[in-house]
């Protein structure tokens, strides 16, 4: 690069783009005109550029040189820039005020638009992570995934991150975004505008490189559901929907706005086009700062151009900065991006504006071939995967070893970047972005309760599935237990259907584990963008699922109730299924307490699974009460466990009032209460509503423990992770 003749920030010419000469309209703004994003945006910093060379002199004053250099700023004369400088030579007459005040207004105007976005600047940023996690081997060692990288991102323009697969793209995007695993460890300085701050709601957006969304709604109502949470309530709804659908068409997705988006079960839309929705998504609350990861993953060279132009003209219109890892971008697509981060191996290949890239690949001789695209060429010279595969390959070409210690050697010699990077910083130093207004708690629990339920009501495996096996299940209890008498074998018979009864349906609950664990997800993905707090969340669930656990509760329950002739009076019914709803709302608590510390879903329903196995056995069933052994199993399970309280409610509801008769005849009876009391050892002292008071209790405490596992495993368990990384180096 330092061979190059032209200024640093000049475009270069590129096999399709021929190189602007300064005075050259603009061919107009959007997508067709991709060459004018890259320089007119270069050149909006020019005024602030101009005035920091002002203060800080001849290194400053290179910056304002290499930023015009490309398209110099609109016509300032001589004169006037001398005034910037120094203050000397003003003009005389009128002419001389006119031009002044022209290019006061035109400094203003420049200032207010840098002045809302974000300068990120990172200085001698290394992350590590645990040998062994990072696939290097060495217990206990800690391998190095980012080493020393340097680099910034202004508002308006977009900083692509290149790099072979590995290369630490995703590392970066995460640092700088402060997302990092919390098995890595990160060193070196991310300003915003010169500070050392975080980013609040509304700042910044991050679009993963994996999508997470709900696949049962439509793109239409991802997009809205997601305005109406991140959008303030000040906002009048049809505005909501009207920049959700804007958003939406801007990202092409006009044609599939009806359709589902589709996941695990069903297929819904394409992978490229799920992309789409999570950028929609994510730009929805304008934010300054935009972190995309592959966001051109899975589409054609075509649409990948109309994204990434999309996204650049959004930049350039709202001064937003956008930093994005791509992989293989065509020329076009390369030709919308401004700054260049070239990686290998963690470190810098090349830093600096993406047109002058392959001038430095030529001054270090490896020049780029006629009609190969650019960024095809980058990564071929610096991609050391495949090189023993290519052994016998004809085609003579340099390790890449050696390329990409030759080109960081240069780099580094180059020592432009610090003084660039100092400059970005400066500009807009101290000037805290402005956070974003959300929507209010009640908002967002509402949107997300209604969100839910038509989540549950579309998610086949959810509910329904296990409505319909309920409805099987029933129906063969009420058969085989089919009008069960008031004989003396009928008790052991009315025992054994309502522990059954509550235990299976119950246990039943986790069938719904992987539709837990795909809540848990999307929760996790937009509670880190900032989108919804663990709060709205738990409660929002838990009221979402109220209606549809009731339905599986009722209808069921009633076929097993009526066919096997319990105890006639709709108050008894109702407290039958009652308790039946209490245990499925507190087994299905249980069962998110286990998907929020078992992500994994497999090991989740054997973990939730294997608690409810041993809550079950201590139920006082199938072991009396006074014969479980009093450590552990007596105190404190058979305390804790719901199904005491729900099997001794529904003991109470059915035998109390009950009088049995010996099958041999001959008048001998035997009272509901007297089997209560001393063959199924129930505690009499309290009513069943007792029972069914405390299993609402533990309902509650069951859903607050959801909550604090959430709130706990955010903050302690990064901490912990820190901790145990930090003891092994
Ligand atoms: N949490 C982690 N723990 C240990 N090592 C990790 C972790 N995350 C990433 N790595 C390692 O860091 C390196 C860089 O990973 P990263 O995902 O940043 O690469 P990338 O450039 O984004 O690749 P791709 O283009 O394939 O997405 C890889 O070798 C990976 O194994
Ligand atoms: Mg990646």
């Amino acid at each position: 690069m330092a061979a190059s003749p032209l200024p640093r920030w000049a475009p270069t010419p590129s096999p399709t783009r021929p190189l602007r000469t300064p005075g050259t309209p603009s061919a107009g703004a959007g997508a067709a005109s991709s060459s004018s994003s890259s320089s007119s945006s270069w050149r909006s910093c020019v005024p602030l550029l101009t005035t920091f060379s002002s203060v800080f002199g001849s290194s400053a004053a290179r910056h304002g040189g290499g930023l015009s250099g490309g398209e110099p700023p609109p016509a300032l004369p001589d004169a006037g820039r001398h005034d910037i400088v120094g203050g000397i030579a003003p003009l005389d007459g009128v002419e001389a005020a006119v031009e002044r005040r022209r290019k006061d207004e035109m400094m203003m105007s420049a200032t207010t638009a840098c002045s809302r976005g974000v300068f990120l600047t990172w200085d001698d940023l290394s992350v590590t992570a645990p040998a062994a996690a990072a696939g290097c081997g060495g217990h206990g060692r800690r391998a190095v995934i980012l080493d020393g990288l340097s680099g910034y991102a202004r508002p308006g323009e977009v900083l692509a991150l290149m790099g072979p697969s590995g290369c630490g793209k995703t590392t970066l995007l995460d640092a700088l975004a402060g997302r990092l695993s919390p098995n890595m460890k990160m060193r070196g300085d991310i300003l915003i505008n010169g500070l050392r701050e975080k980013l609040s709601f509304g700042t910044s957006a991050y679009v993963t490189q994996e999508n997470v969304l709900m696949a049962t709604l439509t793109v239409t109502e991802a997009v809205h559901y997601s305005a109406q949470l991140q959008l303030p309530d000040s906002m009048p709804a049809e505005d909501k929907r009207a920049r959700a659908d804007r958003a939406i068409r801007q990202m092409g997705l006009g044609a599939v706005a009806g359709v589902r988006i589709g996941g695990r079960v069903c297929k819904g839309i394409s992978g490229g086009q799920r992309k789409r929705v999570s950028i929609c998504v994510e730009l929805l609350a304008s934010p300054a700062l935009l972190f995309l990861d592959e966001p051109t993953s899975g589409l054609d060279s075509a649409a990948s151009y109309h994204v990434m132009s999309r996204i650049a003209g959004l930049a350039r219109r709202d001064g937003m900065t956008v930093v994005a890892a791509v992989h293989q971008p065509s020329t076009e697509m390369f030709e919308l991006f401004h700054g260049l981060c070239l990686l290998a191996t963690g470190r810098t290949v090349y830093f600096g504006a993406a047109s002058d890239a392959i001038e430095f690949f030529e001054s270090n001789g490896f020049p780029c071939p006629l009609r190969r695209n650019p960024s095809d060429h980058f990564l071929r010279m610096i991609n050391k995967d495949f090189e023993e595969s290519e052994e016998g390959s004809t085609i003579i070409s340099p390790r890449a070893a050696e390329v990409i210690q030759k080109l960081m050697g240069s780099f580094k010699s180059c020592g432009t970047l610090r003084t660039e990077k100092e400059a970005c910083a400066m500009i807009n130093q101290g000037a805290s972005p402005i956070p974003q207004r959300q929507a209010t708690f009640l908002t967002k629990t509402y949107v997300l309760t209604k969100r839910s339920i038509v989540n549950m009501h579309r998610d086949a495996g959810y509910y329904w599935l296990r409505f319909v096996i309920y409805i099987a299940i029933c129906l063969s209890i009420g058969t085989i237990f089919f009008n069960v008498g008031s004989n003396f074998a009928s008790i052991q018979a009315r025992a054994s259907m309502l522990m059954f009864t509550s235990t299976l349906l119950t246990m039943m609950a986790i069938g719904g584990f992987p539709s837990f664990v795909e809540d848990m997800k999307i929760f996790r993905k937009e509670r880190m963008s900032g989108h919804y707090g663990a709060t709205e969340f738990v409660i929002s669930n838990t009221l979402s699922s109220i209606p549809y656990l009731g339905l599986i509760s009722i209808i069921p329950g009633a076929i097993a109730y009526y066919l096997t002739g319990l105890q006639r009076g709709i108050d008894h019914f109702i407290y039958f299924a009652a308790v039946l709803w209490a245990c499925t709302m507190l087994v299905e608590g249980l069962m998110m307490i286990v998907a929020a510390v078992v992500p994994d879903f497999l090991l989740g329903i054997i973990t939730g699974s294997g608690v409810q196995g041993v809550l079950m056995l201590n139920a006082g069933f199938f072991r009396l009460p006074s014969d479980l052994p009093k450590p552990v199993w007596k105190y404190p399970t058979y305390f804790i466990s719901y199904h005491k309280y729900a099997t001794q409610g529904l003991y109470k509801n059915e035998l109390l009032g009950l009088v049995f008769e010996d099958i041999g005849g001959g008048g001998l009876t035997i009272s509901g209460e007297y089997i209560l009391k001393n063959y199924l050892q129930v505690e009499l002292s309290y009513s069943k509503w007792v029972d069914l008071a405390i299993l609402v209790a533990m309902i509650i405490i069951y859903r607050l423990l959801f909550l604090v596992i959430i709130k706990i495993s955010e903050i302690v368990k990064p901490r912990i992770l820190h901790f145990l990384c930090a003891s092994k180096v």
